[in-house]
This record gives C-alpha cells, sequence and structure tokens, in this order.
C-alpha cells in the first residue's frame, strides 16, 4: 500500500522540498525514503518507493500527483485515438530511475526483502478515464458498457505497460512484485468476469516466467475474491470488510492471504490495536499469513502505534 513511511516526521521533511514525482526520479532519495519504514520499525520487507502512476508519467500520458488528492490526468482518456497515447513502456530507459533505486535498496537492505510493485490495468484505467480520484467510476463503467472493444484494447495496452514495469523490476532484484488493483471493487462479480478477468488472467500467465512470488491486491474485493484467485498470483491481499477465514475459504488453499487490520483502527489506543492485531494473527492461523494492513497508512497514523504493532506481531507465539 502507500505505506509505513507515510506517517513519518522524517518522510515529512524531505517531501517539504520535493514532489513525489521528483523524489521518485532520484535513486539515492527514492531508496532513502523506502529504508526510513525498515529502519525505524524493524519491518520483514520494504516497499519500493514509487508509484502506480509512474509508468504512466514515464510515457508522457501527462500525469501529476496532487498531494491529499491523489493522480490527476491533463487530458483524460476518451476515445481510440487516445489509445495511441499509451505507447509500450522501455523500462531501461523511460524508467531507468526506478531500476538505479532498486539497485542502491539490493545494497542498503541486505537480507530484508524487497518488493516492487504496478497497478493493475482496470485501477490505472480508472484514473485515465476518470481523469483523476472518483467515488463511483461512472466513466470508466459505462466506456466498458458502451464501448467494449476499446475497453478491451485499453486494458490490453496497461497489461503490456505493467508487464514491462514489473519485469524490469523483478530483473533488477525485486524479491517480489505486488499488482494493485485497489479500486476494482467498485465492479460488481458479472463486470469483473466479462470485461476485467480475462486480461488478468493474460497479465498474471505471463509473469510466472520472472520466478518471483507475486500478491494480488484489492479495496472492497469481498464479492471478487474467488474471481481473482482465477488469476493464478500466489497471495490475494484483503482489506478488512472480510475475514481471513472467510477469504481463504473464498480463495482455496493453494493462496497465502495478506491482511487485514483496519488502518482506522491504528487511530486508537493501544489496547484497540492489539485486540484486533491479535484477533488477526489467530484468524490468518499458522502458516499462509502475511500480517500487514488491510490498506495504506493514513498520515495521521502516530509512529509509535505502528512501531509497537511491528513488535506485537514479532513476538506473536501461536497458542
Ligand atoms: O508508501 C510507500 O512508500 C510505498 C510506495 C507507494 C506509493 N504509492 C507512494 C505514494 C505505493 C506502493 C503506492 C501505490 C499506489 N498509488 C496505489 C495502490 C495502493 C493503494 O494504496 O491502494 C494507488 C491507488 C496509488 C495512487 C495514489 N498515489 C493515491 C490514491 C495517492 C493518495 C493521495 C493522498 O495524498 O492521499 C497517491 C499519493 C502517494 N503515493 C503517497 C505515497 C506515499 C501519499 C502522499 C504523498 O506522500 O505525497
Amino acid at each position: 500500500m502507500r505505506q509505513a513511511g507515510r506517517s513519518l516526521p522524517e518522510y515529512r521533511e524531505i517531501r517539504k522540498s520535493t514532489t513525489l514525482l521528483e523524489a521518485v526520479q532520484i535513486p539515492e532519495l527514492a531508496a532513502e525514503i523506502t529504508y526510513q519504514p525498515v529502519q525505524r520499525y524493524g519491518v520483514d520487507a520494504a516497499i519500493l518507493y514509487s508509484d502506480i502512476m509512474v509508468p504512466l508519467f514515464a510515457i508522457g500520458f501527462g500525469v501529476d500527483i496532487k498531494p491529499g488528492v491523489g493522480p490527476v490526468i491533463a487530458s483524460p482518456f476518451r476515445n481510440a485515438e487516445d489509445l495511441t497515447r499509451i505507447r509500450p513502456l522501455e523500462a531501461d530507459c523511460d524508467t531507468s530511475y526506478v531500476i538505479e533505486t532498486i539497485h542502491i535498496l539490493r545494497e542498503m537492505l541486505g537480507d530484508t526483502p524487497l518488493i516492487g510493485f504496478a497497478g493493475a490495468p482496470f485501477t490505472l484505467a480508472s484514473y485515465l478515464v476518470e481523469g483523476g480520484p472518483s467515488k463511483n467510476h461512472a466513466k470508466t463503467k459505462l466506456l466498458m458498457h458502451a464501448q467494449p472493444h476499446l475497453w478491451s484494447q485499453l486494458m490490453e495496452r496497461l497489461c503490456d505497460l505493467t508487464r514491462s514495469s514489473l519485469q524490469s523490476q523483478a530483473q533488477a532484484g525485486c524479491a517480489a512484485l505486488q499488482v494493485f488493483d485497489s479500486w476494482v471493487g467498485t465492479l460488481s462479480l458479472l463486470d469483473y468476469n466479462t470485461h476485467v478477468l480475462p486480461h488478468m488472467k493474460r497479465l498474471f500467465g505471463s509473469l510466472h516466467e520472472l520466478g518471483v512470488p507475486i500478491i494480488h491486491f484489492g479495496v472492497n474485493t469481498g464479492e471478487l475474491l474467488h474471481a481473482m484467485s482465477q488469476c493464478e498470483s500466489n497471495v490475494i491481499g484483503v482489506d478488512w470488510r472480510v475475514s481471513l477465514t472467510e477469504a481463504r475459504r473464498r480463495v482455496g488453499d493453494r493462496y497465502a492471504i495478506q491482511g487485514n487490520l483496519d488502518p482506522a483502527l491504528c487511530l486508537g489506543d493501544w489496547q484497540i490495536i492489539e485486540n484486533e492485531a491479535r484477533r488477526i494473527l489467530e484468524d490468518g492461523g499458522r502458516r499462509g499469513h502475511i500480517f500487514n494492513l488491510g490498506h495504506g497508512v493514513t498520515p495521521d497514523i502516530p509512529p509509535e502505534s505502528l512501531q509497537r504493532l511491528v513488535e506485537f506481531v514479532h513476538d506473536y507465539k501461536h497458542t
């Protein structure tokens, strides 16, 4: 997720003078930001400091990331002509700074694994079509229904972009990759199966040869979990709306599960956090559970609470 570093004073200090997209393009700085939560909390893995919009920014689609708002598109996707604006990603030149950041981090991190990531085609498309963040994703859904062929072409181009980005990150030394389909939970199961799943199957099918575990995550995906299990990732991430036991039932035994502490509860007293963390660790069981938040850290979560949470999870023993 947009993760641990977000509420750290040392991160905010850097961001006072540098925009997110600037910081991502300075490998030494991006590596330092990635390292901050590892250093502070001792979490088990680092997540690369970048953003799902970086490949689209890098091919010149006209993306900005506005503080407190999120990704904004200067000229949104409207018609078949706009397809040509999504040219293939040449990761070696277009996102050489990401590759360089990963190289620096491999040195810094030692044995701590680095997780690379990319946006899933639906979530990327939702920004391109809506022009920015959206509550109901109406334009995206209407494009899907009114012009299914154009939608399919858009998804194909975005699949290729995501694949190229993930491939370059794996080759540069990421130990695992996470595919964020953050907003796909806005769809009905029928729309997911018709307009998204075939593309996701193709995408994930092409990722196995990269030889690293793949995590597949979305918010509000309770109704979609079984369909998501047909994509053949290795880990499925869930938010707090579905229990881990129920998520496992929906995706089957083949998958590890990641999640699912509600970040809102991290704003509370320690006792609230501890009770919930304990419940989730029990719910996750002894094997095949990656403890995580159900979505990203918000900037108002006290770093001390996250510090204590990491210690609690590390010390926890199943009875
Ligand atoms: O936090 C980290 O260091 C990990 C790196 C990371 C970022 N974005 C940096 C970032 C990751 C893994 C992402 C993924 C991302 N970006 C997703 C998928 C995960 C999720 O949270 O669902 C999505 C949907 C985006 C798009 C995006 N970028 C949004 C919606 C926002 C929020 C805007 C806001 O201010 O609330 C961003 C900005 C962003 N990207 C931040 C970070 C740390 C926070 C704001 C900032 O530091 O400027």
